[in-house]
């Protein structure tokens, strides 16, 4: 499984935050946005990202991120030219992806719960077709959203209806079979110019073969797109760390845990922080495994 990191776009809900820098750079409380969704695909267990950036930002990711081999893990990058779609991404990433089936994550989407790298290992697992995650919320307009029959089945899906009767969205986190590819690339631009990850989504469940798993009370998914909802993930972030003294999407340690470094190298990269809080936090652990 390879994971893709979709952080182009253009961020225009939050300008004029966003117009010299790239919104998955900002900060959520006190590590940059693009972390967290790098740590859910690293808990999943994915080693091989490609970054996919504006070409303006590009080089700054390269500066935060490298080649990712402190964290045990291969980082490659490519440009989207223009926001023409989630989907996309797909389009970019094909020959990154070889074929291959591929976790995507949206650069701006926070998704935490215990037992999320095992939900995503679970998606890995199935040989074919696609698996996504859904989520109750109060403004399910603003997204892709999902309807369930009875037996919890998903029967449709439609992107930001005007007057949904389904308050589940589906979150920016998708698992998908080595047909992705060809699949994107069979869609067209829908009416707003975008190729729409949701066009992707309905083609696999008109054959059957869309996966959708309910994330219920235990998870918290935040979407980091507007100065409310960045406040919002920052405070809970920051809310949860004061609380448990652990820390949310921090790449050096989900490395550690998962085995991709050793002790000796997260001492180093502990080192490497100096005396912020991450720093110690990440010397305390590499001390006491
Ligand atoms: P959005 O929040 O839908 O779009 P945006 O980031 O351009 O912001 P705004 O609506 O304020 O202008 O994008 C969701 C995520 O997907 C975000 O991380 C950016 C990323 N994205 C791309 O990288 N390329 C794209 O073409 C689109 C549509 C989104």
């Amino acid at each position: 499984m390879k994971g893709i990191l979709l952080a182009g776009g253009s961020g225009t809900r939050l300008h004029p935050m966003t117009l010299a820098a790239s919104k998955q750079l900002l900060p959520v409380y006190d590590k940059p946005m693009v972390y967290y969704p790098l740590s859910t695909l690293m808990l999943a267990g994915i080693r091989d990202i490609l970054v996919i950036t504006t070409p303006a930002d590009q080089e700054s990711f390269v500066r935060l991120l490298g080649d990712g081999s402190r964290l045990g893990i291969s980082i490659s990058y490519a440009v989207q030219p223009k926001p023409e779609g989630i989907a996309q991404a797909f389009l970019i990433g094909r020959r990154f992806l070889a074929g291959s089936p591929c976790t995507l994550a949206l650069g701006d989407n926070l998704v935490h719960g215990e037992g999320m790298g095992g939900l995503l290992a679970q998606a890995a697992r199935r040989e074919r077709g696609a698996t996504v995650f859904a989520y109750q919320v109060r403004d399910p307009e603003r997204y892709g959203v999902v309807w369930f029959d009875h037996e919890g089945r998903a029967t449709d899906l439609r992107e930001k209806p005007a007057n949904p009767t389904s308050n589940w969205a589906v979150i920016g986190l998708y698992v998908y079979d080595g047909e992705v590819c060809d699949i994107a690339a069979s869609i067209a631009p829908s009416p707003r110019g975008e190729l729409e990850i949701t066009d992707v989504n309905r083609i696999y469940l008109s054959r059957n073969e869309l996966a959708v798993e309910r994330l219920g009370r235990g998870y918290a998914w935040l979407d980091a797109g507007t100065p409310a909802s960045l406040l919002a993930a920052a405070t809970f972030v920051h809310t949860l760390q004061e609380r448990q003294g652990l820390m949310i999407g921090c790449p050096e340690e989900v490395a550690f845990r998962m085995g991709f470094i050793n002790a000796e190298v997260l001492a180093r990269e502990a080192a490497s922080l100096g005396s912020t809080e991450l720093g110690a936090y990440l010397a305390r652990i590499a001390r006491e495994g």
